[in-house]
């Protein structure tokens, strides 16, 4: 039996470094690994827990699945699918909800972040987005979670859930895992915390040209250039971060040499990364503009996941509901 793996994204936006790094490159890896069965969503229904435009959903959702698919993700190797196409994941979650207690989810660092973000919006669906989320994973009984680091408490949570539910109902839920790439945690261009969509100029995304990353990369702050000690974070760790994912280790190495002896040029530096950069995008963005001009495959490639996930999603439903004396 093949172990089940899925990974999902939410539907704010085109997808930056971050995401491709620390979520997508996983998710492609383990599409490319026979051991496992893949499945890969758009967290649609997750992206309403914050405030949200409605036409900006209807695109956002197309165009994280546009990204999905130029980045490599094959349908014939995984199921592709928006997340709400397959409403058995609410009613698991709300079943899933009995089991979990509220002074646990008032205490995880991404509930907390959120609130400060929208503090006019403190609604149940964000307190209970974990519990969607452990729903998303154990209706597939998946062992493989490819996110990036920050979703470490998010899962945490479904091993918990698991765990409970396992005891108390007998159900043979396992403990998912995450699944983590060297790009677990990009962090922001601009020298403070983490790449995300919500801070404007920390990403580059996938979809950006030369003389964009080349504009971004050019506000990212820098030093001298020299010192006896090379900086451990900031702006110039971030950087040397960059340049290692991008141009390997080698030459990250040489950069530190140089930084104590006779300096970095950070205009040549910048310069070779944004190259660098753009070059693993290039096919990427060449892929995308064939896909967009074919707006039909992209519905069908989800419309088909959508039927594909369903039938798991419909039999652990029905186990549950079994097992918990609602069937
Ligand atoms: P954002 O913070 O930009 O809104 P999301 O929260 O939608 O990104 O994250 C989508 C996926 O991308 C998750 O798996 C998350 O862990 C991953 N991810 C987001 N930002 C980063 C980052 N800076 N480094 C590594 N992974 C990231
Ligand atoms: N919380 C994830 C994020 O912010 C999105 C997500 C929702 C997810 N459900 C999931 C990720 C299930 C992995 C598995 O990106």
């Amino acid at each position: 039996m093949k172990k089940r793996v899925l990974s999902g994204i939410r539907a704010t936006g085109r997808l930056h470094l971050g995401n491709y790094l620390g979520a997508v490159k996983g998710m492609l890896e383990l599409q490319n690994d026979p051991k496992y069965e893949t499945l890969y969503m758009v967290a649609d229904a997750h992206t309403i827990t914050t405030p949200y435009d409605i036409k900006k959903l209807e695109k956002n959702r197309r165009e994280v699945v546009l990204d999905y698919l130029a980045a490599g993700l094959d349908p014939k190797k995984s199921v592709i699918f928006f997340q709400s196409m397959v409403p058995e994941h609410f009613e698991l979650f709300f079943y899933f909800a009995s089991t979990s207690t509220v002074p646990r989810m008032l205490h995880l660092p991404t509930y907390k972040e959120k609130i400060k973000q929208h503090p006019k919006s403190v609604t149940m669906a964000l307190l209970n987005y974990p519990v969607l989320m452990a729903a998303d994973i154990l209706i597939y009984k998946a062992e493989k979670v490819p996110v990036g680091i920050d979703q470490e408490p998010h899962l945490e949570v479904a091993r918990e859930v698991a765990r409970k539910m396992n005891k108390k109902y007998g159900t043979d839920f396992p403990e998912p895992t995450r699944f983590s790439t060297k790009g677990e945690y990009i962090p922001s261009l601009m020298g403070e915390g983490k790449m995300s969509k919500s801070v404007e100029g920390s990403y580059i995304n996938l979809t950006d040209d030369l003389a964009t990353i080349k504009r971004k990369l050019a506000s990212a702050p820098t030093d001298s250039g020299k010192g006896k000690k090379v900086p451990t974070k900031g702006g110039v760790a971030n950087l040397l971060k960059f340049v290692e994912l991008f141009e390997g280790e080698g030459k990250r190495k040489e950069y530190e040499k140089q930084y104590s002896s006779k300096g970095i040029k950070y205009a040549e530096l910048k310069d070779n990364l944004a190259k660098a950069i753009f070059k693993e995008l290039k096919p990427i963005q060449e892929k995308r503009k064939e896909l967009e001009k074919n707006p039909e495959y992209v519905e069908k490639v989800v419309k088909e996941g959508a039927e594909k996930a369903g039938k798991v999603a419909k039999k652990t439903l029905k186990e549950v509901k079994e097992k918990m004396g609602l069937l």
